[in-house]
């Protein structure tokens, strides 16, 4: 099965999980646009929520969709999240952001009932790392701030648009991809080490926030972990 064909799937898997009066959170990414869709249909057919999304692209393909949007102000808590993953390992501790969102993300699934995630089999990992891991800067003195994850082992880049100019987040921060050239044994250390450093809004590490994950394979199988 194409990869379109299995994000499509788990994306409306998902969205068939969404109960009348919920208040739902809405991650971003690829796979979710395919929630988003079938979301806004079941909206259509009189469903009734209230949502609050992680990125104003998904908020934006929300709203098209005929989808009640609200911020997050207005919400004390939120029933269910549903976002994507770029790695996810036995233990639920995630690697996300590739889409630049995760801080707000991480928002959601804070006050959420549930995060329930949605992936292809690909995203499973054994451990996580072999990868880029996002982090968002803050830009005064980024320069400074990647020196100083520099030294004490965190090398990256800064994630740039197809312009050249530096990528910007909903919240007007930077993207410093760093490379996670090993595997993590201990993701959380990573984690507290980064954190540590000035200019440092957030890491895409998402521990102890994953509740079931919708899985998709190849082979056509969706399969729900709890
Ligand atoms: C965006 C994210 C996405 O959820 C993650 O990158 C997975 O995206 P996709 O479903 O396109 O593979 O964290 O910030």
């Amino acid at each position: 099965m194409d990869i379109e064909k299995i994000k499509r799937a788990v994306g409306f898997r998902a969205a068939e999980l969404i109960k009348d009066r919920m208040v739902v959170g809405i991650g971003s990414g690829s796979t979710v646009h395919y929630f988003i869709e079938r979301l806004g249909q079941r909206c259509e057919e009189g469903l009734s929520i209230r949502a609050v999304a992680s990125s104003h692209e998904s908020s934006r393909k929300a709203v098209e969709r005929g989808i009640p949007v609200c911020s997050i102000e207005e919400v004390a808590e939120i029933d269910i999240t549903v976002d994507g993953a770029d790695q996810i390992d036995p233990e639920k501790r995630m690697i996300k952001g590739r889409g630049g969102a995760f801080f707000r993300e991480k928002m959601l699934a804070m006050i959420a009932k549930e995060m329930l995630v949605i992936v292809d089999d690909a995203k499973l990992v054994h451990k996580l790392g072999h990868t880029l891991l996002p982090v968002e800067i803050v830009p005064f003195g980024a320069q400074i701030t990647q020196k100083v994850l520099e030294n004490i082992g965190y090398e990256g880049f800064f994630r740039k648009t197809s312009e050249g100019s530096f990528y910007l987040t909903d919240n007007g921060n930077y993207i410093f991809d760093v490379k996670l050239d090993s595997l993590c044994d201990y993701p959380e250390e990573d984690h507290h080490e980064i954190m540590q450093v000035s200019g440092i809004v957030d890491t895409g590490f998402f521990f102890g926030l994953a509740g079931r994950i919708i899985v998709g394979y190849d082979d056509e199988r969706v399969e729900i972990l709890n």
